[in-house]
């Protein structure tokens, strides 16, 4: 594989791990705030978030590549409001997103267009990330600062259940 493809795809793996842990730190957050439903949605995303990694993985190991575990940088832990956390998602979806964008354009330039086909998935992914992060600020927007929405898009929120991902190889 080309070195430049080889090397984006493994800081991207960091990019995802950091990206879990980003989340668990919301999820701590809105866990001292008391709201555990916002917690439960950002633990899920986590895990959403180690599966991107662990998919990069595998396909660099399919591919016989080496793979590096670089440092994963301290995540910020703390948010004015709930509203600032779902802000500060959806912009670190935004950078995710032109993350991948970057190592597709660079798998195009190689020619490696078994990566461009990898990556479909994730693009995919980042557009659906993208839609529900804006959602839920669009939610919190209309609801405001006031108790009983906050508490009702809490519990809307508590029911997000991890499921794995579905891949098509
Ligand atoms: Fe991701």
């Amino acid at each position: 594989m080309d070195k430049k493809v080889t090397s984006s795809l493994n800081e991207q793996i960091n990019k995802e791990f950091f990206s879990a842990y980003l989340y668990l730190s919301f999820a701590n957050w809105c866990e001292d705030q008391g709201l555990d439903g916002f917690a439960n949605w950002y633990q899920v995303q986590a895990q959403e978030e180690r599966d991107h990694a662990m998919m990069i993985v595998g396909y660099l190991q399919n591919n016989d590549e080496h793979v590096e575990y670089e440092a994963i940088k301290k995540p910020a832990s703390s948010w004015d409001s709930a509203l600032d956390v779902l802000k500060a998602g959806l912009a670190h979806e935004k950078y995710i997103t032109a993350s991948i964008n970057n190592i597709y354009a660079t798998a195009l330039e190689a020619k490696d267009f078994r990566t461009t086909q990898f990556l479909d998935w994730f693009i995919k992914e980042q557009n659906e990330e993208e839609t529900s992060a804006g959602m839920l600020i669009k939610k919190a927007e209309m609801i405001g600062k006031e108790g009983n929405g906050l508490y009702m898009l809490n519990q809307e929120l508590a029911s997000r259940v991890y499921t794995p991902p579905t891949v098509a190889e």
